[in-house]
């Protein structure tokens, strides 16, 4: 695969290509990222790269020039994706999607936007990284350029970890422990020593279900439970209608397994 990314700070993009799984990709010749400087294609005097919007209103947008001749010498087989908060969602299966692609342009929106000529032209696919408004697309791109390489077969160890993972299962993960198994009296739980696979197993799916009820039901809904699960799903329920202070495997003054931790505000 290979990724071209279109931006005005390519100087941001060095965390992504020079560290941990990505650099070795890369070294690997698996995928390939360019960076592509906007401003090297703003050709006027002072090389500027936004102007104002027609109709007025907040901010300025990136100019349609410079991104015309840029994305101009794409070839037909390249998927181009604006990042955007106005775009699609990137969810697990979008990512997966995109894995595909043969090639990638992903073109990093700034100020309030960009030219809607430049979209219409060129742009298959705006993507959202979530509802929140960044500074830009340039730490979106590197979201989604992550999230998809990781997936390019042979980037990543072993592929059961890939099919273990949350969002592939449609829930989230379980709690995972290492060695030691007594840190200052916090303890690994006891059923994940005894070698009993079936049990390991059982104890693994329900604290899945566990979490995924307590932090994100509404996964709940498009997760495929088996008759198991749903018994499972039925006994937590009641378990939670019983104590509201819920179950905490560690511990601890850390109460994220709770829920959702809260904010004080002001
Ligand atoms: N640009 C600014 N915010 C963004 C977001 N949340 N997703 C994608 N692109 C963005």
């Amino acid at each position: 695969m290979r990724i071209d990314i279109l931006t005005l700070f390519p100087g941001m993009f060095v965390g992504l290509t020079g560290q941990s799984i990505i650099k070795r990709a890369l070294e690997a010749a698996l995928v390939e990222i360019e960076l592509w400087d906007i401003r090297d294609y703003c050709l006027d005097k002072h090389h500027s790269a936004d102007d104002y919007p027609f109709g007025g209103g907040a901010g300025m947008l990136l100019k349609p020039e410079p991104l015309y001749r840029l994305l101009e010498q794409f070839p037909d087989n390249a998927h181009v994706v604006h990042l955007t908060p106005a775009g699609e969602p990137l969810k697990q299966k979008l990512v997966t999607r995109l894995a595909t692609a043969e090639r990638l342009v992903l073109l990093c929106g700034h100020y309030e936007g960009i030219d809607q000529r430049v979209v219409a032209r060129f742009v298959h696919q705006e993507v959202s990284i979530g509802d929140y408004i960044l500074s830009g697309g340039e730490l979106p791109a590197m979201v989604l350029a992550d999230a998809v390489v990781r997936l390019i077969p042979g980037v990543l160890g072993s592929s059961l970890s890939l099919q273990q993972e949350s969002f592939t299962t449609g829930l989230l993960e379980y709690p995972q422990y290492t060695r030691p198994t007594d840190l200052r009296g916090d303890r690994v739980p006891e059923l994940l020593r005894q070698g009993d696979h079936g049990a390991i197993a059982r104890w693994q799916r329900k604290e899945s279900i566990r979490r995924t009820l307590q932090r994100r039901p509404d996964l709940l809904l498009t997760s495929s439970l088996n008759k198991e699960d749903r018994k499972i799903l039925l006994q937590l329920l009641r378990e939670e209608g019983n104590n509201h202070a819920s179950h905490d495997p560690t511990p601890g003054k850390g109460n994220a397994e709770k829920g959702f931790t809260s904010f004080q505000t002001r």
